[in-house]
């Protein structure tokens, strides 16, 4: 082969390369590798004002560097001072409702009950039923009984007054000697009789007609001292105390003796008229 055919054919490949490097540069700027955006995409995102140049290095090392060395200052911020909370603001609690409610009805209670002692003792001390009262002089009291046939009632000692025969006091002695209060009593010629049934409890009265007290709930019936005489009662009439000193009656409501047992009668007294209750003894 000649050297011209030699150089002619170098030639010729040497253009063809050049044409082969020119066409594949100018495809390559066209298509951009795999991850370039195709041409539908980048059209929305120039609708939609999205660039798709990416930042460059360059550019995100400064932002970098602005990160982390530039500093913000936080804008001062005012402190309101602590005020203590309203209670009544807050409001009542339902647990809180029942516990004062429960305080409340318990401090009511025990000063109603107080109040209530503190009444009682003070009556007590002033006088009343349960302590000693001052009947008056005894001539007095006789002269009241008498008036009145046979009783006297003081509403004040919740008791009948009666006169004492003063022949029957040596029976009363062996009956009512134990009884020092009741007797001395006696021994001045008056008895003191409470109101109250010893059968069920229910105020005795007296009956006019035949000098007894007749118990108008279950008929029990007790001669003018309050012995026993007919009904159901366990015992007759209970009693308190008497004493006379300086000619004035006074009566100690403030222990009730137990009255006599069934049987005993030492006045000797029978219904002097008709009944007030039931029939009895006549
Ligand atoms: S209460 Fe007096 S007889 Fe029963």
């Amino acid at each position: 082969m000649s050297t011209g055919i030699v150089i002619a054919i170098v030639v010729i490949a040497a253009i063809i390369f050049g044409l082969i490097v020119v066409l594949t540069t100018s495809r390559s700027s066209e298509v951009r590798g795999a991850g370039a955006l195709s041409r539908e995409t980048r059209s929305r995102n120039s609708k939609a004002n999205i660039s798709d140049a990416a930042p460059s290095g360059r550019d995100v090392e400064a932002q970098a560097v602005v990160r982390s060395t530039a500093i913000v200052k936080a804008a001062p911020v005012e402190v309101a001072p602590w005020v203590a909370p309203d209670e009544e603001a807050l409001g009542v609690s339902r647990r809180m409702f029942f516990n004062r409610a429960t305080v409340t009805l318990l401090s009511v209670s025990v000063g109603s009950f107080g109040a209530s002692l503190v009444g009682f003792l003070w009556k007590g001390a002033d006088g009343g039923f349960g302590s000693k009262i001052n009947a008056g002089k005894v001539d007095d009291v006789v002269q009241l009984i008498r008036q009145n046939k046979g009783f006297l009632y003081l509403s004040e000692a919740r008791a009948w007054v009666t006169e004492y025969p003063k022949d029957a006091i040596g029976k009363g002695k062996a009956v009512y000697g134990g009884q020092a209060p009741v007797f001395s009593g006696m021994q001045a010629g008056i008895v003191a009789l409470y109101q109250k049934c010893p059968h069920l409890g229910c105020r005795v009265p007296e009956c006019k007609s035949s000098q007894w007290f007749e118990c108008p709930c279950h008929g029990s019936q007790y001669n003018r001292v309050g012995e026993k005489k007919g009904g159901p009662a366990p015992r007759g009439m209970d009693r308190f105390g008497v004493s006379v000193a300086n000619g004035v009656l006074t009566i100690d409501t403030g222990a009730v003796f137990a009255g006599p047992s069934i049987g005993v009668n030492t006045t000797g007294q029978e219904a002097e008229g008709p009944h007030c209750v039931g029939g009895g003894e006549h």
